[in-house]
């Protein structure tokens, strides 16, 4: 039995994950035939941040395990490709700088001005947040960005749309690996479940699980079941913590504000184990 037919046939979730189909004809040719997809083209690592369900925690996750890795010493790069919905320069408070994603897609930003520094070292790419912005960005043009900034850098963490847009799918292929960022319910693993099979169709390997906004609460679902439907390690879990939502709301990292908070402790053991899968 294939991989793929074992994922909806054999988890718990059966009786929904069943009606789950994937459709070659949403991911656009150009994207799944992409070329030198191979790690050793690379000296980065360079993992994108995915989730079916929106609201998971992949953007807050990408910003503190970016920062968690920067302390660690890694050269470290954060790049927000959530080209409609973006919001990592808030959680670094740099929102409001000019040049961002959206201006280097569009042909109008120069590249060198992109980058900025954050805490330990982190580099951050903001994406911007205006219309305009939206309508002018050439998604095609990301991969070619991603290349040119990987130059230098240990590990690039990218922080994708929710979902299977053309927008998420373009920030998976660009990618070697992905890590699913789930919250433990129901819909979010259910949902994870589609990115997984997607990205093995664009050979870019799924090499873990975060739980993000765990409560301990009954109603949450196990470790254990998360990893019986998605048959990949759990890389990490982040709690619930109020903490993380007051730093985002002041435009500063949970890890860095709080540095003695339950979801910080999570972020930097996240991190450690990340350095171990490779
Ligand atoms: N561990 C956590 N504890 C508390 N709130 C969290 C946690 N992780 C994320 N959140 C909150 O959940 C919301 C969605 O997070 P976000 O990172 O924007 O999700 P996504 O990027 O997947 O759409 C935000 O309001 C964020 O502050
Ligand atoms: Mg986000």
């Amino acid at each position: 039995m294939s991989e793929i037919t074992q994922i909806f046939t054999c988890s718990p979730l059966a009786p929904v994950l069943h009606r789950v189909k994937i459709s070659r004809g949403r991911i656009p040719s150009s994207v799944l035939n992409h070329p030198n997809k191979s790690l050793s083209d690379y000296m980065v690592r360079i993992i994108t941040l995915s989730s079916g369900k929106g609201g998971t925690g992949k953007t807050l996750v990408t910003a503190n395990l970016g920062v968690a890795l920067a302390q660690l010493g890694k050269k470290t790069l954060v790049l927000d490709a959530d080209v409609t919905m973006a919001n990592l320069g808030l959680v670094f408070g740099i929102e409001e700088r000019k040049t961002n994603l959206h201006e280097v897609l569009s042909g109008g930003g120069a590249m060198k001005n992109l980058v900025y520094n954050g805490p330990a070292g982190l580099k951050i790419v903001p994406c911007g947040m205006s219309l305009d912005g939206i309508r002018r960005a050439k998604l095609e043009r990301l991969k070619n960005v991603v290349t040119k900034l990987a130059s230098g850098v240990d590990i690039m963490l990218i922080d994708s749309a929710s979902g299977l847009d053309h927008d998420a799918i373009t920030a998976l292929s660009v990618a070697q690996e992905v890590i699913l960022v789930v919250t433990p319910n129901f819909t979010a693993v259910a949902e994870a479940t589609k990115i997984k099979v997607v990205a093995e169709r664009l050979s870019v390997k799924p090499v873990g699980v975060v739980i993000n906004r765990a409560t301990g609460e009954r109603t949450d679902l196990s470790r254990n079941e998360i990893v019986a439907v998605l048959d990949l390690p759990v890389l990490g879990i982040i709690p619930e913590d109020a903490e993380v939502r007051r730093a985002a709301a002041l435009g500063e990292p949970v890890v860095t504000r709080s540095p003695k908070s339950p979801a910080t402790k999570a972020f930097k053991e996240l991190a450690s184990k990340i350095l171990k899968t490779h």
